[in-house]
């Protein structure tokens, strides 16, 4: 099973997404049985590392970034992975508009799986304050709970 995260600089939101959900998959014991890596829609920040105000809260939750490097979407990424969740909608549409229609039913917003943060995107943090990092791994770490749930049900069947 594949799993790609997706935001708009993959500097921010998304790289936060990949720490996070891979760390669940560790306490889970699942990491051998899924792959997970993150892009951005845009090259703005390609080869740079995770913005420091992310990597310093997602440090303070016991989550390491700073291996992680941006990268942008590219049109292989639609064949390769099984999931592609989205941020928010602008990174949604960004991505249908690329999407070969074949694989169309791999992208979804991430947050579809997550239970109680009462938001259906997660808020780009970039030109906010620090405590938008904080809301913003709280919001993954619910949606990648309900990820995980649903992974397993299909690694089970
Ligand atoms: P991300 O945040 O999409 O969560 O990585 C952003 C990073 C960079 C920019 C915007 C959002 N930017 O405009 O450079």
């Amino acid at each position: 099973m594949k799993i790609l995260f997706v935001c708009l600089g993959n500097i921010c939101r998304s790289p936060s997404a990949e720490g996070v959900f891979r760390d669940k998959l560790a306490q889970h014991g699942l990491a051998g049985q899924v792959e997970v890596d993150s892009a951005g829609t845009h090259a703005y920040h390609v080869g740079s590392s995770p913005d420091a105000r992310a990597q310093a809260a997602a440090l303070r939750r016991g989550i390491d970034l700073s291996g992680l490097r941006g990268r942008q979407v590219s049109q292989g990424d639609f064949e390769y992975y099984d999931y592609i969740l989205a941020m928010d909608r602008d990174n949604l549409a960004n991505l249908e508009a690329m999407c070969p229609p074949e694989h169309l039913h791999k992208i979804h917003l991430f947050l579809k799986y997550a239970g109680g943060v009462g938001a259906s995107e997660v808020p780009d943090p970039y030109y906010g304050g620090g405590d938008g990092f904080e809301r913003v791994l709280d919001m993954l770490d619910d949606a990648s709970e309900g990820l995980l749930r649903v992974l397993k049900e299909r690694l089970a069947a």
